[in-house]
């Protein structure tokens, strides 16, 4: 089971690609057990974004436009995963879906309602049933508390535990995320970063949610640590049923992990797969560009990653018509004018360009 491994050479090599003239070739992978269920259809939607859009006022009382009118769905069950280069507003978008930012327009159905409309009690119990797993899930831990407080401290918070119960909840939350039982009495500082990963994995499981965002959850885990990690969630989402928003900057690992594919540009999705591979269907030119910048396991003779070039218009200053016409080849005089709205091309394929047909 090589694909972790495989999508760490293929970052190294995206990171590297400016410096190294030829490109090392590696074999086609096995297919790693962390992926999803190709047979898998979508079955109900659970959680439906409609039309967000997140700006932040920066110095200068300038806006700062990080998601712009944004609209997906997540089905029960399954994986949405969301790609795009750093900055192009992944982090905002689930933060704001989960009101740590509050949103400026746009709604996020949940169970039949709007719950970016939630205020006071009925937020802070909406809380329980959305749950996120950070990168550095240490930063969410208070180092002066043990395992077991930490695992339980949530469910104590909503009134869900009795401090009785504290032992035998944290031993069955820690083996769920397969640690030992012991653990329960440590501090997260003795800890290895997957063991503590697994610790925020259980933290957000004992609330027993619906869906569990993870921002970069995995990224900063070596990879033989991440590969366990991911197939972890994936075996968890088999048993319980839960719905990931997954966001990482592997392409190559979110592929595989997710059902869905959102990909996103200068705060807008400019592409959504539902079904099928984004490394063989994407067809959006900055999809297509993404995948040629980064490695890929069956490169042909001769082939090269051809790094994605030109500046990011900043979110300052929103260029009118498509965002991607600064680094497009394809764009034409009516790029510049009008915003490509996001359209099916097939069941299930949606992109954001007046000319992919
Ligand atoms: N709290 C904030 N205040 C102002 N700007 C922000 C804030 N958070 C993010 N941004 C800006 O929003 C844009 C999207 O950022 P982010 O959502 O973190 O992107 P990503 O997660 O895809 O790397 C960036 O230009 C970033 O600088
Ligand atoms: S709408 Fe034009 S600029 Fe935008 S991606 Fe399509 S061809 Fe390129
Ligand atoms: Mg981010």
């Amino acid at each position: 089971m090589n694909i972790l491994r495989n999508c760490w050479l293929r970052f190294l090599l995206w990171e590297v690609n400016a410096i190294m003239p030829e490109k090392v070739s590696l074999q086609p992978h096995e297919r790693c057990t962390c992926a999803h269920d190709e047979a898998a259809v979508p079955s109900e939607i659970v959680l439906e974004v409609k039309n967000l859009t997140k700006k932040f006022t920066v110095d200068g009382g300038k806006m700062l436009t990080a998601c712009d009118n944004v609209s997906l769905h997540a089905y029960r069950g399954q994986t949405l995963g969301i790609i795009g280069e750093s900055g192009c507003g992944k982090s905002t978008l689930v933060r704001t879906i989960l009101q740590i930012h509050p949103a400026t327009a746009g709604e996020v159905i949940f169970e039949g309602q709007d719950i970016l409309m939630l205020k006071g009690e009925a937020l802070r119990q909406n809380r329980r049933k959305i749950q996120m797993v950070f990168q550095d899930p240490s930063a969410a831990f208070n180092p002066k508390m043990r395992v077991k407080d930490i695992l339980c401290e949530p469910l104590l918070n909503f009134g869900l535990l009795k401090n009785s119960e504290i032992d035998a909840k944290a031993a069955e939350l820690l083996q769920m995320v397969e640690l030992p039982a012991e653990f329960k009495d440590r501090y997260p500082h003795s800890m290895s970063g997957g063991q503590r990963q697994r610790l925020g994995i259980a933290r957000a499981l004992s609330l027993e949610p619906q869906i569990i965002v993870c921002d970069e959850a995995t990224s900063a885990l070596d990879v033989s640590v991440q590969e366990k990690i991911c197939e972890l969630l994936v075996r968890l989402q088999k048993e319980k049923g839960i719905t990931y928003l997954f966001i990482c900057h592997d392409i190559g690992l979110v592929d595989l992990m997710s059902h869905q594919v959102a990909v996103m540009y200068l705060g807008n999705v400019v592409e959504l797969l539902e079904q099928g591979r984004l490394s063989v269907d994407g067809a959006h030119p900055y999809t297509r560009a993404l995948i040629k910048s980064i490695f890929k396991v069956d490169f042909k003779p001769g082939e090269k990653i051809q790094p994605l070039e030109g500046d990011i218009p900043s979110p300052l200053d929103l260029p009118q018509g498509c965002p991607f016409q600064s680094r497009c080849d394809l764009c034409q005089a009516v790029c510049r004018e009008v915003k490509p709205e996001l359209r099916e091309l097939h069941e299930g394929h949606f992109v954001a360009c007046h000319f992919v047909k």
